[in-house]
């Protein structure tokens, strides 16, 4: 019988600057879409990395959620807190720094290191970036 699967997940908090600014699109155009956010501004975000796999009939447990964090302090956290996204980071350059791009982004980082999550599978990379926004990343197989 396979060995149940289960879902964990690391959360890691950044503060960081951005604006959004689309090239494709004329300066009033820009203002237009994004209203506030074509300013320059900041925000407390939380990433959230959902790895799924089987639990480990040794240790117990799915992968060690300290490997787990530490792949995202040093694949993610560093390079973003208090940066300017637009500005700051190089792996976000050319990239409009929407929740939405920086989910697919950080799944890219974290997935680069999948040797590393033992037998799980990155499953989700959430952006939380207010209160009341946040997107879901579930790799391109979901
Ligand atoms: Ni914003």
């Amino acid at each position: 019988m396979a060995r149940p699967k289960v879902r964990i997940t690391h959360a890691e908090e950044f503060s960081a600057a951005h604006r959004l600014y689309s090239p494709h699109l004329s300066e009033a155009e820009n203002k237009a879409l994004y209203g506030p956010c074509f300013h320059h501004h900041g925000h407390n975000y939380r990433v959230e990395v959902t790895v799924q796999g089987p639990v480990d009939a040794q240790t117990g447990m799915v992968m060690n959620l300290n490997d787990l964090m530490d792949i995202m302090r040093t694949e993610i956290w560093e390079h973003v807190d208090h940066k300017h996204l637009n500005e700051e980071v190089p792996f976000l350059q050319g990239i409009i720094p929407t929740a939405e791009n920086l989910a697919i982004v950080f799944w890219q980082r974290v997935q680069a290191c999948q040797d590393r999550l033992g037998s799980g599978r990155l499953y989700c990379v959430r952006v939380v970036e207010s209160r009341d926004n946040f997107v879901d990343y579930y790799g391109e197989t979901a």
